[in-house]
């Protein structure tokens, strides 16, 4: 008889594990694929450590059927994965790649065989090339319409039973680390292009909620996956107290806000118009890019400490580490509490909705035993935490409806290339061996009881 948990869940909760197409599959170029920004961005020297690709990754491409076989036998109820664009559109628009889509309706149908939900990211960052060659990718209004007929186009024709589908995956991350910091694709460095690129992706998800609206058959729901995360002030100085309250606005209320509820939060927008020109807000978009949406995702690993900058444009602060904290390989804080605040917060200032917590995890080193196992305790105590404080929003009234780790597979993790491993189950990218980690048997457990 299974043990009865302490933290025991609602009955239908959704147990699942994510992962991102350009992280994970591998094949760039088979079957009729286009080229995306992080194809072109990961072949240019430099950018990634040790000059890594994700051309092979994981080659989830072709070990899909074993893929799906680990997630039936951990007994995900839910996977989260996304869809290449460049591999249905191979330019980007006009004309499907039949091949791209058959891809993912093998994949479909291996999940619905073991009863597993599918989770469908529609962009994971892997823009095809081509639109950022011809309309300048993100920085133009172009690319959201684009956005909304591949999203029609997916809508249409890959058919699956009771799917939740997501539009955009973390606009902030994106916007800003791809177009103002220059650390991921395209590379671009012109913080006036990343929120232009910020506002046409919130664009984007709308036009992909409406085309949903007036396609859907009924089957299915639709959401949007932010990455959000708390900012905390460093002390009760004025000056941090406003740092924290503006980065809070930066990375988490300038998406809430729109999407939610249909305006950009005006003390961020007034503080970005001081210094930057603003992109073109025609009177539709705010209708457009608030349209309902049926739950929201929210990706969450940390928190954020923050101190005042000394410099007047230092408009995100000082996020400071204090030497006395837990911190994951990536160098970000451990700190569950921070995903109770983050739902119980969401719930108070925007309403009670569904939630889903679409991913959380984090990167430790790990190592093979003597036995070939790997005990990596330091995964399952960050998961444990961080369920426990899920638990506890249920509580507080949060209606969350799942909660999936990230990741599932050992990937490509942007520009760490595959120095960080966040996976349940290890993979040895040589051999395309997967290895299952002790938190996957954990895991597993977890699902099987329901709770902790
Ligand atoms: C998130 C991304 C995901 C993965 C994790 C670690 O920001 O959505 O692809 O890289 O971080």
């Amino acid at each position: 008889m299974p043990a009865i948990p302490r933290y025991r869940f609602p009955n239908n909760f959704t147990w699942g594990a994510a992962t991102s197409a350009y992280q994970i599959e591998g094949a760039w170029q088979e079957d009729g694929k286009g080229e995306s920004i992080w194809d072109l961005f990961s072949h240019n020297p430099g950018k990634i450590m040790n000059g890594e690709t994700g051309n092979v990754s994981c080659n989830h491409y072709h070990y899909y059927r074993e893929d799906v076989s680990h997630m039936a036998r951990m007994g995900l109820n839910a996977y989260r994965f996304s869809v290449s664009w460049p591999r249905v559109f191979p330019e980007g628009k006009s004309k499907p790649n039949p091949r791209g889509l058959d891809f993912y309706r093998r994949l479909v149908e291996e999940l619905h065989q073991n009863n597993i939900q599918p989770v469908i990211t529609l962009h994971h960052w892997d823009l095809p090339q081509s639109l950022q060659e011809k309309y300048n990718g993100w920085a133009s209004r172009d690319t959201a319409m684009y956005f909304g007929e591949y999203s029609a186009y997916m809508f249409e024709n890959l058919e699956c039973e009771n799917p939740l589908w997501i539009t955009i995956n973390e606009p902030w991350v994106f916007a800003f680390m791809g177009h103002a910091f220059g650390l991921h694709a395209p590379g671009v460095v012109d913080m006036e292009t990343a929120i232009n690129a910020a506002h046409h992706l919130l664009l984007a998800h709308g036009q992909a909620v409406t085309a949903f609206r007036d396609l859907s058959s009924g089957e299915g729901q639709i959401g949007i996956a932010l990455d959000l995360s708390q900012v905390h002030p460093a002390s009760n100085s004025d000056a941090d107290i406003n740092t924290a309250r503006r980065l809070d606005g930066i990375k988490n209320r300038f998406f809430l806000d729109p999407v939610l509820q249909g305006n950009y939060p005006a003390d961020i927008w007034d503080f970005y118009s001081d210094h930057f020109k603003m992109p073109e807000v025609k009177p539709a978009d705010m209708k457009l890019i608030s349209r309902s949406i049926d739950f929201l995702g929210i990706n969450n690993y940390t928190r954020h400490l923050v101190q005042a900058g000394s410099a007047e444009d230092d408009f995100i602060g000082n996020i400071i580490n204090p030497p006395e904290k837990e911190y994951t390989e990536m160098g970000w804080e451990v700190y569950p509490p921070g995903i109770y605040e983050l739902l119980t917060r969401i719930t108070e200032e925007y309403g009670k909705m569904p939630l889903y917590v679409t991913e959380n995890g984090a990167a430790f080193y790990d190592e093979f035993d003597a036995e070939g196992n790997i005990n990596d305790e330091a995964r399952i105590n960050f998961l444990r935490d961080y369920i426990k404080q899920c638990r506890h929003a249920l509580e507080e009234g949060a209606d969350l409806r799942g909660y999936f780790v990230w990741s599932l597979l050992d990937n490509f993790e942007w520009s760490y290339g595959y120095s960080k491993r966040f996976g349940l189950i290890y993979v040895d990218f040589l051999t395309e061996k997967r290895v299952w980690k002790k938190s996957a048997y954990w895991y597993q457990n977890v699902i099987a009881n329901n709770g902790i």
